[in-house]
């Protein structure tokens, strides 16, 4: 099996030296970027938007992996994708149309991700896998970095992980909350290959030391 791709959450890094830390998790062996769109109704806590995105996208040919915590999402899908977004990852409880949101995401040429939240069950993506990228599991609540990880969801990615196996198409199952070298041989365990990372990476000195251990940490 491959090994697992390691995507950052940009939301623990330095803000006021942004250019700089993408820049150094690039350098550092990072596969993709993930940024936490957050807009303080959805979720109890307020990010950064499509401006930000484009900025940085200037600087990174890293894939930027989006993660949108907003609602409604669908008005800013476009943004989003001519921001630079390469993958845009919505929550089903964003709107009352998932399969038109994905359908959207798809339409602008990008990846489409759905997300689950802890209580979210997994047949809320059942019957929208042929729309479908990226499955995210959440292992904490979204809203806020430096969370511990709720084992319960140990289940769900070995649940998803048959549920894709089962379709033969390309998706990936992505983690994404308290994940440290503590927590990630489970999740690899379970049939994750992407594991998000934010408190982890970036609340580290040595980025490549970080990201080398949460990679490895299943090996
Ligand atoms: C939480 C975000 C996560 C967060 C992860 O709502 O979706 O991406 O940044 O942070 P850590 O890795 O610190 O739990
Ligand atoms: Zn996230």
């Amino acid at each position: 099996m491959a090994d697992v791709l390691i995507a950052p959450s940009l939301l623990a890094a330095d803000f006021a030296r942004l250019g700089e830390e993408v820049d150094a998790i690039a350098a550092a062996g990072a596969d993709w970027l993930h940024l936490d769109i957050m807009d303080g109704h959805f979720v109890p806590n307020i990010s950064f938007g499509p401006v930000i995105v484009k900025a940085l996208r200037k600087r990174s040919q890293m894939p930027f992996d989006v993660h949108l915590m907003i609602t409604p999402a669908d008005p800013y899908l476009a943004a989003f994708a001519e921001a630079g977004a390469d993958l845009i990852s919505l929550h089903p409880e964003a709107g009352p149309h998932l399969h038109r949101s994905l359908q959207t995401i798809r339409s602008l040429g990008k990846k489409a991700g759905v997300v689950l939240n802890p209580a979210t069950p997994v047949n809320a993506v059942a019957h929208v896998l042929d729309l479908t990228d990226l499955i995210l599991v959440m292992s904490v609540n979204p809203g806020f970095g430096g969370q511990s990880f709720i084992d319960s969801q140990l289940s769900k990615i070995a649940e998803l992980r048959r549920m894709i196996d089962a379709t033969g198409r390309p998706i990936h199952l992505q983690v994404d909350g308290g994940v440290t070298a503590r927590t990630a041989p489970a999740c690899i365990a379970a049939g994750a290959d992407c594991l998000v990372a934010g408190t982890a990476v970036f609340g580290q000195s040595d980025y490549a030391a970080a990201i080398k251990a949460i990679r490895g940490a299943g090996a």
